[in-house]
């Protein structure tokens, strides 16, 4: 048995899998809710993050029936970029600063104003944004001078768990990418970020390959877990990397679209290759020697949620798009702006503001639903069409999450991509990635690759048919200039 560990916002769940990759059991132990002391703050405890873990990993084991030491390996995954700081004497320092935390943007500056643009995307690949770990760390130097004074060492959400684990400081490569000074082209730390801050290099814990065994399980938690002292824990990956192993995304050609709160379209990548404007993401993926690249909608599901909360409570969502269904294709020239959150790709715009354009009297709430997902579609072909300009050639998409269960947008999605859209059996995402990294790392599987064409499966598909996708790339076009032509009245509007 292996177990892959997901150390997520809401809570950590952890799943049991057999030697061929078929889920055995899973448990998750929630978290406590994130504090928002202020508008951009968000922050967790690491300690609750760390008893979380030891509940789900009892509590999956009991569920199993299976004795702890029928683990050979554990593979763990996690939330991205969150900051977790650690004293002399390894304790916490403060709660963590997680993925969603945007208090930073003055530290972002500095850093853009002392490295230089130029600098920081040959570095690093990818521009310094907010979310990352690294201005994090800054704002704790700037605004808690006491608290940056006892930094020994920095770890991330899934690795503060592993060092509970194990004992050891070690993170991988996939999560390493997500900090602004990990150098993803070479896969090591970039020591002329550190250095050119003035950071101590010996803040960093080791960085190894996602498939790669980091620790074992110490004697302490196999006594509070039931696992065995000595079970090998490996790298593991950041959620979306852990979560594209378990969706197969790890060979030239596989894209994936994962419609859930946000929409993720990710892809592989055999070469390294960035966008100049930084409005995807390019980072090391759990596979070795292979990157990834992926965009995001931040206002994906969202925008659903969002149109069922305000204007249709208590309404199912698969009665939602049954209504949508009635509504042609371009919903009767309504479009709708999923900008609901801002949006990352492709704008990187925080004061994007969503909505519909284009109502005339005769429209009904049919078509404002199908005007929303087919909004939310254009913003993923908006990331998909930035990652294929980067030369990834995608055959097919692999769809999951919320939005994916739905036949109907499934459909629309094709259409809109202009791809067969695929589903799959085992819709474990990042935990079952983490469990599969187990596999590999332990020797079970020569490689991810080999583990991913063991193990997953693909159910159905849905191919766009010819009129959808000449009417929808007409429409995407648009859909493209509505951006543009509102950004001005954006500036206006957060001016207010
Ligand atoms: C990735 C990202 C999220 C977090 C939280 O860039 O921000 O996937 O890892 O899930």
């Amino acid at each position: 048995m292996w177990l892959g560990v997901d150390v997520g916002t809401g809570g950590t769940r952890a799943l049991l899998v057999d030697g061929r990759g078929g889920v055995r059991a899973a448990s998750t132990a929630p978290h406590e809710d994130m504090r928002m002391e202020r508008p951009l703050w968000a922050e967790q405890r690491p300690e609750n993050w760390w008893d979380a873990c030891v509940e789900a990993i009892r509590g999956v084991l009991a569920q199993a029936g299976v004795p702890g030491r029928q683990v050979k390996g554990i593979g763990l995954s996690g939330q991205m970029h969150g900051l977790v700081i650690l004293d002399s004497a390894s304790r916490v320092i403060r709660p963590s600063l997680i993925w969603c935390d945007q208090r930073s943007q003055a530290q972002v500056d500095a850093v853009n104003a002392k490295i230089g643009r130029e600098n920081i995307l040959k570095f690093t690949a990818n521009p310094v944004l907010t979310g990352f770990t690294l201005p994090k760390l800054l704002w704790v130097r700037d605004n808690e001078p006491r608290n940056f004074e006892r930094v020994r060492k920095m770890l991330l959400p899934k690795d503060y768990v592993r060092f509970k684990l194990t004992g050891e400081f070690a993170t991988e490569v996939s999560d390493a990418s997500g900090t602004a000074v990990f150098d993803v082209v070479n896969r090591r730390w970039s020591f002329e970020m550190m250095d050119g801050l003035g950071l101590d290099r010996g803040i960093l814990p080791k960085c190894y390959e996602s498939s790669e065994v980091t620790g074992h399980v110490t004697p302490q938690v196999a006594d509070i877990t039931g696992l065995q002292a000595g079970t090998p824990v490996v790298g593991g990956g950041g959620d979306q990397a852990s979560s594209a192993v378990g969706n197969g995304i790890v060979e030239a050609g596989t894209v994936s679209c994962t419609l859930g709160t946000s929409g993720v379209v990710f892809a592989h990548m055999e070469k390294v290759a960035y966008d100049g404007a930084g409005r995807v993401h390019t980072f090391c993926h759990a596979v070795r020697d292979k990157w990834y690249v992926m965009g995001v909608t931040q206002g994906a599901g969202l925008s659903l949620q969002w149109f069922r909360n305000q204007l249709a409570p208590g309404t199912e969502y698969d009665a939602l798009t049954a209504e949508a269904a009635q509504s042609p294709p371009g919903a009767q020239g309504l479009f709708w702006l999923p900008y609901l959150m801002g949006e990352r790709t492709p704008h990187l715009d925080a004061t994007a503001r969503g909505g519909w354009i284009g109502l005339t009297a005769r429209h009904t709430r049919a078509d404002l639903i199908r005007a929303v997902i087919e909004g939310v579609c254009y913003s993923q072909r908006d990331c998909l069409d930035i990652i294929e300009a980067l030369g990834v050639a995608a055959t097919s998409v692999r769809a999951s999450g919320g939005g994916a269960r739905s036949a109907f947008w499934r459909q629309l999605l094709a259409g809109v991509l202009n791809k067969r859209v695929v589903t799959l059996e085992t819709q474990e995402g990042s935990a079952y990635g983490a469990a599969l990294l187990a596999l590999v790392g332990t020797g079970e599987y020569a490689s991810v690759v080999e583990v991913c064409r063991a193990a997953i499966r693909e159910t159905e598909s849905v191919s766009p048919s010819a009129a959808d996708a000449a009417f929808y790339e007409k429409a995407h076009r648009v859909y493209r200039a509505l951006y543009p032509a509102l950004k001005p009245v954006y500036g206006q509007i957060a001016g207010l």
